[in-house]
């Protein structure tokens, strides 16, 4: 009966304490003392979605039974591992990867669901990455997708890019789109 109420009594205790301590949210210093934890960048590059040739940076995966005969490719989905340059030839430096997945997710219109992470390798974003998330009406001259987060350089990263296809290939496919992003991170 004694150990009952003395193990009652620390689980009550227990409890208190966890109470006491922990709030639902606070505000938190800047985690590295010195960074500015605001700043804008904004990143201009090219971006190579190669689907012909033996080998393509951008291959299908799944279409749904009526994606053929979609006048919008409805239900085609590709994973793409893209060339990103600072000029807009394929030659020109690359600064980076972008990695992921598109869907096209428009009856309609053509609009494809972007799910994108931009891996950079060049420079200081070298080893930093940034998340997109949006939708993305391909045949508007200027698109707006959402950047979502980003890792290193990239952390609390909150911002948007704008897209416009620089050169499209009507025969091979092969596309190159102009990035713009701006971030806040
Ligand atoms: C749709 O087209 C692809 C590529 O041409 C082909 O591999 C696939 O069999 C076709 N699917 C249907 C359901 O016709
Ligand atoms: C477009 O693609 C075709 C087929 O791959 C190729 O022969 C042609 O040179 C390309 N055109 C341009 C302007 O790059």
């Amino acid at each position: 009966m004694a150990n009952l109420l003395l193990s009652l009594f620390s689980a009550l205790l227990l409890t208190a304490t966890i109470t006491k301590s922990e709030a639902y949210s606070q505000t938190m210093e800047a985690p590295y003392p010195g960074d500015k934890l605001e700043k804008l960048t904004h990143l201009h590059f090219y971006f190579h979605d190669i689907v012909s040739g033996n080998k393509p940076t951008s291959v299908p995966v799944a279409r749904g039974p009526n994606t053929n005969t979609s006048a919008t490719s409805f239900g085609l989905v590709a994973v793409i591992d893209d060339k990103l340059t600072v000029g807009p030839e394929i030659t020109s430096e690359e600064v980076g990867r972008v990695q992921g997945i598109f869907a096209s997710a428009d009856q309609n219109n053509f609009g494809l669901l972007m799910v994108l992470n931009f891996v950079f390798t060049k420079g200081e974003f070298a080893g930093s990455t940034a998340s997109l998330y949006g939708r993305n009406p391909i045949l508007a001259k200027l698109r707006e997708m959402p950047i979502i987060g980003g890792t290193g350089a990239f952390r609390f990263g909150k911002g948007y890019a704008q897209a416009k296809t620089f050169t499209f290939n009507t025969t091979s496919g092969d596309a190159v789109i102009e990035y713009n992003v701006y971030i806040w991170h």
